[in-house]
């Protein structure tokens, strides 16, 4: 099983609707395995969003097949996706997307009450994760009372405290200075060792070049 491929797409295909139809991606296919530390690089406007948008359960394909953790999910309805999403993956975003008037520790104990887990233990859990991350000492802090780099932590104690077999983190240090972003990144790649797989999209040569695989996309197909 721990053998088995964690995403298996098999010409994944996705247009954007609208008075314009765009071919955001097309033709993909990728097999990636369990404990992998993946970039994605590509120019703006090359389909890297909508491609973890997909590999999160946040968007259905248009065609094509999606493997997730040996299940197809293509053709799922959105409630299904989102049991899929809420149990197997773990989402960290560019602009960090932390609720602004809850503190560190609520922000990381959110994910905790939709699995339904009771108060005393999504506490010790938030705690414990944001320990993990180097962030004990800030539980009580705002968003608005933390630095970049310590925003970007709590998404990613956030994106973990439920111990997802998938981290998909969209441009994670996209708003970072250089050292707080390798940083991130190194974060990331003691959670690879793990066993936990992680794909995250960068621009940065040096970042990309700290993950064990690099796939690029150029003008919504993969390239090489
Ligand atoms: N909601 C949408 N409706 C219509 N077109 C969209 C939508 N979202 C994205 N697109 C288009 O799909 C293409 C791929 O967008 P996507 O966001 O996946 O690119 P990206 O590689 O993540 O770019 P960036 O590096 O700038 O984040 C772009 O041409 C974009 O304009
Ligand atoms: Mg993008």
């Amino acid at each position: 099983m721990s053998n088995s491929p964690v995403i298996e797409m098999d010409k994944i295909c996705y247009t954007y609707g609208g008075a314009r139809q765009v071919f955001a991606l097309q033709d993909i296919s990728l097999t990636i395995g369990a404990g992998e530390f993946i970039a994605i690089s590509g120019p703006s406007g090359s389909g890297k969003s909508t491609l973890m948008h997909i590999m999160g359960c946040m968007l259905t394909p248009t065609s094509g097949g999606y493997r997730l953790l040996g299940e197809e999910v293509a053709g799922r309805t959105s409630s299904q996706m989102a049991k899929i999403r809420n149990s197997a993956i773990g989402f960290v975003f560019q602009n960090f997307n932390l609720l602004p008037r809850a503190s560190a520790l609520n922000n990381v104990a959110l994910p905790l009450i939709y699995a339904g887990i009771g108060g005393k233990e999504r506490r010790e859990k938030a705690q414990e994760v944001l320990k993990k991350v180097g962030l004990g000492k800030r539980i009580s802090h705002h968003p608005n009372e933390l630095s970049g780099g310590e925003k970007q932590r709590v998404a990613i104690a956030r994106a973990i405290v439920t111990r997802p077999r998938i981290l998909l983190a969209d441009e994670p240090t996209g708003n970072l200075d250089r050292a707080t972003g390798k940083s991130i990144i190194a974060m990331l790649k003691d959670l690879a060792a793990e066993g936990m797989t992680i794909i995250f999209v960068s621009h940065d040569l040096e970042m990309v070049a700290e993950a064990t695989r690099s796939i690029q996309i150029i003008d919504s197909r993969l390239a090489g």
